[in-house]
């Protein structure tokens, strides 16, 4: 993939800022992580110029030969397989979590060339290089939005119709989703451009969660969790805009609930039918999650999750996917650029419908606060006989 205008190339690089002299990079096998980061550097999650930015800056580094970065990446890729699209986005987090609370930090990395100086000397500290490493080959991104689970609350508030409903929500992350709904949290405002705004209408209709279990590999109430979250959770311009007080409000507001209860565990082996109740749920979210397994892994979640589900449960999807139309009970997850708007989708399937995936929402992107129709909007309503006019 060729490198475009606004980013910078690798002979606009001042040779002071290479470790060695430019060579010839080569990813092998990881190459495919570099077009992502350079989709990325186009198109930065969010819009945040300031992510854009350090990918262009990433970008520059490897196709200038800097052996560091290249082995960083390529090293990642060997030992630890996974999507390049979560490679990307956890090789961000990993640089922010190191330097996050250091002063200066977002605001002085207004360009690639600024990115590019905090790199050099992240590479050139063998301390702090060694723990963006074990960052990259241990951890996962948790970015918990609470703005994402939207849609979902409105679903589940069509179908419900303020009865009493039990729901999972598989890759809680933070858990703010079910605690959330469950103390009646507000969704920040959102442009609704659905059929007479039915996803806003729907937020004011009540909903009443029973009973509520929520599923990590990671404890969110855990202080590492807790700061690795809140180190990586936000946006540079988030943090610059005060997102970092916000959350820490918020949390402490959903720490009142009571019906939701977590499980720690691996949504790959769960104990259903022993520790956790098989067909015991009307819902099931996997919320942001999917994109981050390799396809076969996200099948396997995909059927634990229906097995939580009642024989009339519904599964949510909410992630950068699309319908795979040779294959409508499936989801692609491959090739999808965060960038571009309408991109994070929310389906909906279940047994009543022979696991066909629904797509019913379209968002602006992971952060939810524009909506539109997706393409089986209408069909879904009617398939729970819930008259949007
Ligand atoms: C990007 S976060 C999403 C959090 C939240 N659902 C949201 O949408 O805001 C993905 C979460 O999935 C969890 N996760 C990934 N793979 C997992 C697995 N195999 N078992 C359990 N949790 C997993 C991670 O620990 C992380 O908290």
């Amino acid at each position: 993939m060729l490198i475009e205008n606004s980013l910078i190339s690798a002979d606009s690089i001042n040779s002071s800022f290479l470790l060695d002299e430019p060579t010839h990079y080569s990813l092998n096998g990881a190459t495919p992580i570099l077009e992502i980061i350079e989709q990325q550097a186009i198109r930065p999650p969010g819009g945040d110029h300031y992510i854009g930015d350090f990918y262009s800056a990433i970008s520059a580094l490897t196709r200038g030969g800097n052996n560091r970065i290249v082995d960083l990446l390529q090293q990642v890729y060997e030992i630890r397989p996974m999507t390049p699209e979560h490679h990307t986005n956890l090789l961000f987090r990993a640089v922010q979590a190191k330097f996050m609370k250091e002063p200066g930090y977002p605001n002085r990395y207004t360009t690639s060339q600024k990115w590019i100086q905090l790199l050099m000397d992240l590479v050139n500290d063998e301390e702090m290089f060694e723990t963006v490493r074990e960052t990259l080959l241990t951890k996962d991104t948790t970015t918990t939005v609470y703005q994402r689970y939207a849609g979902e609350r409105a679903l589940m508030a069509a179908i419900t119709r303020g009865k009493p409903t039990r729901a999972v929500d598989l890759g809680c992350g933070g858990n703010y989703g079910l605690p959330g709904m469950s103390i009646g949290e507000q969704f920040k405002p959102i442009n609704d451009n659905t059929h007479n705004h039915t996803l806003n209408r729907l937020l004011s209709d009540p909903f009443l969660l029973e009973e509520g279990l929520a599923i990590d590999r990671e404890d969110p109430y855990n202080l590492d969790a807790i700061n690795w979250r809140h180190s990586c959770g936000l946006y540079p311009t988030e943090l610059e805009s005060g997102g970092f007080q916000e959350v820490l409000a918020l949390e402490k507001r959903l720490s009142i609930d009571k019906a939701v209860r977590f499980y720690q565990g691996d949504l790959l082996i769960l104990p259903i039918g022993n520790e956790l109740s098989e067909a015991n749920y009307d819902f099931v979210s996997i919320n942001t999650m999917l994109y981050q397994l390799q396809s076969e892994l996200q099948v396997k979640v995909i059927q634990n999750a229906r097995k939580l589900l009642k024989p009339n449960g519904k599964l949510f999807i909410q992630d950068f996917a699309f319908k795979d139309t040779s294959n409508l009970t499936k989801l692609c997850f491959e090739g999808v650029e965060w960038g571009i708007k309408g991109n994070y989708r929310l389906f909906a399937t279940g047994a009543s419908s022979d696991d066909e995936m629904f797509e019913v929402f379209k968002w602006n992107n992971g952060r939810c606060r524009q909506v539109a129709e997706g393409e089986d909007f209408q069909r879904f309503f009617s398939s729970i006989g819930y008259n949007s006019n």
